[in-house]
Order: structure tokens, then C-alpha cells, then sequence
């Protein structure tokens, strides 16, 4: 059976990253946590397919990262740090959030994002001009002229920066009043109760703290780590001392991060318990920029290797910078929901280094030889959350394809090295001794990639569930390979169907499978 090109979204935004929510936990991807106990609001666990995806996209981070840079080298550490830590890194007097309550729905929110919600409101308005012109003048269309000279858009244009330098403003001088001022002017409504009742804006610290030993004091206070990139800061050191590396070089990690997110919510893409993948870029002072232009387009490619569309991704420059930073630029990913941060790249500058250096004592410099000095390394660090990549890789696999007998299938167009799944193996029938044919294969091939092996339910069901996780091979093994050792190896894709001898299929999964492509 062949589709239709057309690849169509299966219903409006929302109704979309519905239907994926309802995808992930139907088919073994994402469950709410503790749900027996009606599940705890912003936690999700890993299913079975979950796990194997999520595993998927931290190896290939890590390959991507580690691997393939032999100037930079891996790091574990422990989730619990000294408390001094927390200081020295600003996070205790620094890392709040500014967040404000309706007073008819008792609803919170954080000021900054109604307002970030609010001007992207705008910006979608010139989105719809552009396609209404663009629909309207066909090929004959110029969007730069349209962009230069319509009313509208330059209106929304004006009205959007205005907006901007005012936001940019109130955030960098922490001006909590005019924040509330803005949420005011723009007339922006609880989403729940409508109504515009609302609070003054108050700083909240995002940090969770618990103690540790029996003696609840506040001596005994800490704090589950909020980013990973402390543990690499206060290992520095350690890390220069046994790797042999030289400046400039850099150290990654994978691990846990805690936030008491103010708005938990848009399923797994702001949870107060997720993942983080870190790298800290260690420089020489002066070469920071130049880095971080280098780290920006690494990593973009490496987003794209995923099967991201260049329209699909967009790069935004911050507004205000973090206490630690010079420069910083989000990579966002179109999800239903709009654009989103998935990454963050930061010139950190020596900002952590030397603020750990003044509150431990310890020198924390590195000896240049080529200039024959001492100096606090620059950092540039590329951050980027597993939770979110994985939204996004779900999110952009996910559609609904008409075929041409008038009916549906849901796939997973995941890319293939990602797969929790690489090949599912079916016997035709159980008799005939197809069933114990398609074990051998099935063994044969689970050395070297995830395999699934069914032999329930007729070949059409059992490829179609193959289809809603993703897998890109499914083999089937029919009366003809008992003859002559061949196999029909389907793609999910095309749904193309071949013949090709067992030797082969190595051969053929590889190529697909391959992670190194996207990234040569
Ligand atoms: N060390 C720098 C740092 O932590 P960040 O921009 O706050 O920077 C980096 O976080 C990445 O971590 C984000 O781009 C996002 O993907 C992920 N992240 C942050 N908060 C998150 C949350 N509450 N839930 C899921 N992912 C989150």
C-alpha cells in the first residue's frame, strides 16, 4: 500500500500536542508519575519506548559532544553539592523568577513569560499577513518588499520592538512594578478566570532545599542542584590535573536538575525534575566571543541532524543576560505551542570560576604556557534539556498520513539512529517452522541493534503499531525465505517493500541507522 504525499497534522495546534500527549503515554513513550495515586502535577516517568528514545538522544549528544572532540571530556557528578556552591554561583541571592497571581482564579504565572506570550500573539498577526500575501500574489510574491512596506506589518513591527525595549528594560533593572505595568498595558488576561485582577510581581528563588543529617538547622541546609554546570565548575581542577588536556578544552555532563518552576506545564517541557546535557567550554580570556559564534553553529547542526527543518528553528538572542553572562542565544524549536527554548548557549565568562575561587580559597587558574601566564579560564557553555529535545524530536515525527485506500496511519518519522526500535521481526505465521526461521534472524540481529520481535495479530496491525513507535525496518519472514534464506524488509517511510537474502540485511539497516551523517 502506497500514501498520498500529503502529510497532514491531524488537528489544530492544541488539539495536536494533545493527540501527541495521548501518543506518548498510549504507546509506552512518557506516563504521569505515581499515577495509581492520580499522578503528582509536572511528573512524568519513562515508558519502556520512553526510555530507549531518551537513552537514544543523550548516547548521540554525548558521541556528538564527547566522542567526537577529543578536547573535550566527560564528567558524573554528584547531584548534592556543598552549599557554598549555591552561593558562590549566584543562584541563592539570584536565581529567581518574577511571578504574579490572577485573583479570581488564584491562578500563578511568571510575569516575564504572559509577556513573552503575549508579543509572540503579535508576531504570529505578521505571520498570518505574510501568508494571506503569500497565498494571494503566488509566485510573484516578494516577502522582503511586504515586510518593508505593508501597514499592518510595520505597525505590528513597531508596536512588537517597542514592546521589547520596554521588557528588556524592566528585566534588566529588575523593575517588578513595570512589569506588572506592562502585563497591564497589553491587556493580558488569565487564560483561566479572563479576568485582569492582578497581583503585584514578587521574586521567587527557584532552588529546593532539604537538609541533610537528622538535625534540621540551617547549617544543615542543601540544595538539589539546579544546573549541572557547578559540578564541572568545582571540578575543574580535578579534571585539568588528570586529562591532559590544555586550554582551549572542554568538560560535559548529563545528570538531573531540580527547579521549583513557578508554571510547571506543556507536559514534559517544564517539569521541576529534568535532564540537562552541559558542556563547559574552557578559553583563554578575549577568545570567548569567538567561541561561542563556533559552539552556536556546532550546535545548530547538530539540531538539524536530528530532522529539524530550518524553519522549524530559530535562534534568539537573550533579552536579559543571566547574572554570569555576556552573551546568550536560545535555540528554539517550533512546538504546536510556538517557539521554544531548547538550548541555551552562554559566554559565561570567568564569572564562576572566579567566584568559587574568592569563597573556597583555591586557585582556580590555569597556567598558559604559549603566553607564559596565570589566568581564570572564559567558559562558554552550550546547555541543552534531554526532556525538551525529546519533546521536540517527538513533536516533529508525529503526523497522521492519508493513504490511498482512504485510510489512516499514525507515524513516527523519528530519525532511524533514534529509534527505540530499529527492526521489528515478524514470522508470517507462527507454523511452519516461520516462527522458529524468524528467531534465528531475530537473533542474528539483536547484537547489534534494538529489536522487536511479534508474531500475534495479522502482518498489517503488527506494522502499523511498528509505524506509531517509530521503527524504520520491519522483516518479514515468509515460506519462501525457508527455500531461499530471503527476507521482505519493509521501510517506514515508503512502506516500500523488498526482497533482499538475510546476508544483506546488515548491510541495508546500517546505512539507514547511521548517526555519523548528519553530523560529517
Ligand atoms: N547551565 C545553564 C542553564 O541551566 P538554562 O537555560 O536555565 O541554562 C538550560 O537551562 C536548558 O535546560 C534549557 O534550554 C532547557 O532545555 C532545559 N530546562 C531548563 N529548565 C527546565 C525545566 N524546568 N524543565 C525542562 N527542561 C528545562
Amino acid at each position: 500500500m502506497s500514501k498520498e504525499n500529503t502529510q497532514q497534522p491531524p488537528a489544530g495546534r492544541a488539539g495536536l500536542f494533545q493527540e501527541i500527549i495521548s501518543h506518548c503515554k498510549e504507546y509506552g513513550f512518557i506516563f504521569p508519575s505515581s499515577e495509581i495515586y492520580d499522578g503528582l502535577g509536572a511528573v512524568y516517568d519513562y515508558g519502556p519506548y520512553g526510555i530507549e528514545l531518551k537513552n537514544n538522544i543523550q548516547q548521540y549528544w554525548w558521541k556528538a559532544m564527547v566522542q567526537l572532540h577529543e578536547n573535550i571530556v566527560g564528567l558524573d557528578a554528584a547531584i548534592f553539592m556543598h552549599p557554598k556552591t549555591w552561593k558562590a554561583s549566584g543562584h541563592v541571592d539570584a536565581f529567581n523568577d518574577p511571578l504574579i497571581d490572577n485573583k479570581d482564579s488564584k491562578k500563578r504565572y511568571r510575569a516575564d513569560v504572559l509577556i513573552e506570550e503575549a508579543m509572540a500573539k503579535i508576531e504570529e498577526k505578521t505571520e498570518k499577513e505574510v501568508a494571506k500575501a503569500e497565498k494571494k500574489f503566488g509566485e510573484s510574491f516578494d516577502k522582503g518588499m511586504f515586510l518593508k512596506t505593508n501597514p499592518n506589518v510595520l505597525r505590528n513591527t513597531e508596536k512588537l520592538q517597542a514592546i521589547e525595549n520596554r521588557f528588556k528594560k524592566a528585566l534588566e533593572g529588575n523593575d517588578l512594578a513595570d512589569l506588572k505595568q506592562i502585563i497591564i498595558d497589553l491587556e493580558i488576561a488569565c487564560p483561566v478566570s479572563g479576568s485582569r485582577n492582578w497581583t503585584d510581581v514578587r521574586q521567587f528563588n527557584l532552588m529546593f532545599a532539604t537538609e541533610v543529617g537528622s538535625v534540621a538547622d540551617e547549617a544543615n541546609t542543601i540544595y538539589l542542584r539546579p544546573e549541572t554546570a557547578q559540578g564541572i565548575f568545582v571540578n575543574f581542577l580535578n579534571v585539568l590535573n588528570t586529562s591532559r588536556q590544555r586550554i582551549p578544552f572542554g568538560i560535559a555532563q548529563i545528570g538531573k536538575a531540580f527547579r521549583n518552576e513557578i508554571v510547571a506545564r506543556q507536559f514534559i517541557f517544564r517539569t521541576r525534575e529534568f535532564e540537562q546535557m552541559e558542556m563547559q567550554f574552557f578559553v583563554r580570556p578575549g577568545t570567548e566571543m569567538q567561541w561561542y559564534e563556533q559552539w552556536k553553529e556546532t550546535r545548530w547542526k547538530w539540531h538539524r541532524s536530528l530532522g529539524f527543518a530550518e524553519e522549524s528553528l530559530k535562534l534568539y538572542d537573550h533579552l536579559k543576560l543571566a547574572h554570569y553572562a555576556n552573551a546568550a542565544v536560545d535555540i528554539q524549536f517550533k512546538f504546536p505551542f510556538g517557539f521554544k527554548e531548547v538550548e541555551g548557549i552562554h559566554s559565561r565568562t570567568d564569572f564562576d570560576l572566579k567566584s568559587h575561587q574568592e569563597l573556597s580559597g583555591k586557585k582556580l587558574q590555569y597556567f598558559d604556557t604559549e603566553l607564559n601566564q596565570s589566568y581564570v579560564p572564559y567558559v562558554v557553555e552550550t546547555s541543552i534539556g534531554l526532556n525538551r529535545t525529546f519533546l521536540a524530536v517527538m513533536c516533529n515525527g508525529y503526523r497522521i498520513e492519508k493513504l490511498e485506500d482512504g485510510s489512516e496511519r499514525t507515524v513516527l518519522a523519528l530519525p532511524p539512529f533514534l529509534a527505540p526500535v530499529q527492526i521489528a521481526v515478524f514470522p508470517l505465521m507462527k507454523k511452519d517452522g516461520l516462527a522458529e526461521k524468524a528467531r534465528e534472524v531475530f537473533d542474528l540481529l539483536k547484537w547489534d541493534y534494538k529489536c522487536f520481535y511479534e508474531e500475534k495479530d495479522n502482518i498489517g496491525k503488527r506494522y502499523r503499531r511498528q509505524d506509531a513507535i517509530g521503527t524504520p525496518f520491519c522483516i518479514t519472514i515468509d515460506h519462501d525465505t525457508l527455500n531461499d534464506n530471503t527476507v521482505t524488509i519493509r521501510d517506514r517511510d515508503t512502506m516500500k517493500q523488498e526482497r533482499i537474502s538475510i546476508e544483506r540485511l546488515k548491510e541495508v539497516v546500517n546505512e539507514k541507522v547511521d548517526w555519523k551523517k548528519g553530523l560529517r
